[in-house]
């Protein structure tokens, strides 16, 4: 018997040194896991290539890791970041376990016999604890994993309802640009004229500060500016040579008769569009048509459209006049700057230059 306790001591002793060894590499393992946690969440360039950091975690079989590879979405350094924090709460676990254990034996080590009821308690507690723990895992599991699904369910319900969306809005900005279409061939004005004055006004729109839906909304609003000249009688818009008083005064209409059109029509789309087509030719200095609304009278969204309008025009072909250089076309913009146009779209106009030249460059005519 004593012979068996004193092997039972030195076995015991043996487990506390490695006991002791464990609780410092698991320690420093948990403060390098903290450490990757952390810089992927403040500083992940420097974590280096985010895939072979990742695999070291994927190996970890646990409920966190596995909740991070199934979100597959998310970006790399939170994954990362929760694959190390999993990492640290495991290893944080498995330290606790062997310090009770390391405990117990330390204990049977001093004590007279190994075999006291005391050692008996303790190790029952040490495996009520491991119970508690693989229990408490499988909980937080289980309610994670709910959670994890509930946000399924409702990502799946939203994308359904965002893709009935998105078929409206393609068959409004379908119909829309068909309308658009008509007017063009309608008044003569051949050519890409409304797509180019629609970019034109997105890009005018954000360079004002629009943000990307309220510059879309103008972009596809704008295409509808003249839609009222589907009114006017087409020997008055064909006219090859120049128009009476009477004339021009009928042309004039077509902003009147566009508000008109667009009048009981729904939606934010359309309300943007009613504005521009009855606004497009007034001038801040007063002088434009049909109401001869004055500065702020005018909305932000008529002024833009009337410079992307008066600027495609003058640089396209009509059947009375040639295409005009764009240099001379741009100076005629910025000198009518506070009188013909908006100072702030004008000085707009010039910032974004280089992008509006592009755009009438990538949607030139096929002639
Ligand atoms: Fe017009
Ligand atoms: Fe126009």
């Amino acid at each position: 018997m004593e012979e068996t306790k004193s092997h039972i001591r030195k076995l015991g002793n043996y487990v506390r040194w490695l006991v002791i060894v464990a609780e410092i590499v698991l320690i420093g393992v948990i403060i390098l896991a903290l450490i990757a946690a952390g810089y992927a969440l403040f500083k992940p360039d420097l974590l280096g290539d985010a895939n072979d950091i990742w695999e070291i975690f994927e190996e970890e079989n646990s409920v966190l890791v596995n909740i991070a590879i199934a979100m597959e979405n998310i970006p790399d350094n939170i994954r990362i970041m929760l694959g190390a924090l999993a990492w640290a709460l495991s290893m944080l676990g498995v330290l606790f376990v062997i310090h009770k254990i390391g405990k117990i034996f330390a204990e049977m080590v001093r004590s007279e016999s190994p075999f006291t009821d005391q050692v008996a308690r303790d190790l029952k507690k040490a495996s009520d604890g491991i119970l508690l723990l693989a229990l408490v895992n499988v909980l937080l599991g289980l309610v994670l994993f709910l959670f994890v699904r509930l946000f399924a369910y409702l990502f799946e319900y939203g994308a359904a309802i965002q893709k009935r969306a998105d078929e409206t809005n393609r068959i409004q900005e379908e119909m829309i640009l068909s309308f658009a279409e008509i007017t063009e061939n309608k008044s003569g004005q051949t050519g890409k004229h409304v797509k180019r004055v629609a970019e034109y006004s997105r890009i005018l729109a954000t360079e004002l500060g629009m943000d990307a839906v309220e510059a879309d909304r103008l972009r596809l609003a704008s295409t509808m500016h003249d839609i009222g000249k589907l009114l006017v009688p087409s020997e008055i818009l064909d006219k090859p040579a120049k128009l009476t008083d009477e004339e021009f005064a009928e042309i004039k209409k077509h902003t009147t008769y566009g508000g008109k059109l667009l009048n009981n029509v729904e939606g934010e789309v359309m309300k943007v569009a009613r504005t521009v087509a009855l606004e497009h030719h007034e001038r801040p200095d007063g002088r434009g048509y049909p109401e001869g609304k004055q500065q702020e009278a005018i909305s932000i969204e008529g002024k833009i459209v009337a410079v992307a309008d008066v600027y495609d025009a003058l640089t396209s072909r009509r059947s009375y006049k040639d295409a005009w250089d764009d240099t001379k076309a741009y100076e005629e913009i910025v000198k009518g700057k506070g009188t013909q146009f908006d100072a702030a779209v004008v000085e707009a106009f010039e910032r974004a230059y280089p992008k509006i030249n592009e755009a009438r460059l990538s949607l030139q005519d096929a002639n």
